[in-house]
């Protein structure tokens, strides 16, 4: 995506001494960077504060990563914030975090349309309490023609639940006659998932060090590069973008076959 020097600039001036922003390469910034919003509990607890404080903090480093992530000129951020095993926790939980993500939704929309970012969810957002489904309805239609970054949120979403529903779908049109077995290809399941017709991530970032994928994007991983860092996420600034993107920069992404290097 096109990025604006100038903004660009200002929004990466005074780096911290460990980063040379002369050395990102611009013409190889990930199209599709996606986040593992990870250790807003842990953070909170460290300061004496509740969970949902640390999940109230993790919004403010969203913010910073959605203007970040535009003025890089990257195409799409999506970010982890609820997944299908998250409805194991506490009700109290569970319910600041829906009541935190139709508040946020509707805080942000000025941001959205400031940076002409369009949104979309990933998971089944129609497991969600009404008054989130209805405030996430609100907020996709003003946001609906933006052709700017898309961010996708994942929110109920589990990877191995999102394939389930694409077989099922793919096998409902092929009892209907309307495909063959053969046409079920890695396209047609791509298709048929909640990122269909964006671009595989290109680079995963999970944040307070854990080493899992926690069900996150299973079929579109399949490439990514992976970078974890201890940061805690309401911890993670612009700056830790930078570093992830600098060590993406700095890998030898192989596909299967050699190092390009040595070719
Ligand atoms: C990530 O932070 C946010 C959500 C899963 C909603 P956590 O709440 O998992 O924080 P930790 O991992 O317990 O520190
Ligand atoms: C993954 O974090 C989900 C989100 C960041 C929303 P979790 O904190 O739920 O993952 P586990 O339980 O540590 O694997
Ligand atoms: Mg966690």
């Amino acid at each position: 995506m096109q990025y604006d020097e100038s903004k660009f600039r200002a929004f990466f001036a005074d780096a911290p001494a460990d980063i040379d922003m002369a050395l990102l390469d611009m013409a190889r910034i990930p199209r599709h960077i996606s986040c593992i919003m990870d250790g807003n509990g842990r953070w909170a607890t460290a300061r004496g504060l509740a969970r949902t404080e640390g999940h109230k903090a993790g919004i403010v480093s969203l913010r910073e990563i959605i203007t970040a992530a535009v003025r890089l000129g990257v195409d799409v951020l999506s970010a982890y914030a609820f997944s299908t095993e998250n409805w194991n926790r506490p009700q109290h939980e569970v319910n600041v975090l829906m009541h935190l993500f139709a508040k946020t939704f509707i805080d942000e929309l000025p941001l959205l349309k400031r940076e002409n970012v369009r949104v979309v969810f990933l998971g089944d957002i129609s497991a969600l309490p009404k008054r989130t489904r209805d405030v996430f309805e609100y907020g996709l239609a003003e946001c609906k023609e933006h052709a700017g970054m898309v961010l996708a949120l994942a929110v109920n979403y589990g990877g191995r639940a999102e394939i389930a529903r694409a077989a099922q779908q793919l096998a409902a049109r092929v009892v209907s006659g309307e495909l063959s077995v053969e046409d079920i290809d890695e396209q047609a399941i791509s298709k048929n998932l909640y990122t269909a017709g964006l671009p595989d991530p290109e680079l995963v970032i999970r944040t307070s060090g854990e080493m899992r994928v926690s069900n996150y994007l299973l079929w579109q991983i399949a490439y990514a590069e992976f970078y974890i860092t201890d940061t805690y996420w309401p911890d993670f600034d612009r700056w830790g973008l930078v570093r992830a993107i600098l060590a993406f920069q700095g890998r030898d992404r192989r596909f299967g076959g050699l190092s390009s290097a040595s070719a």
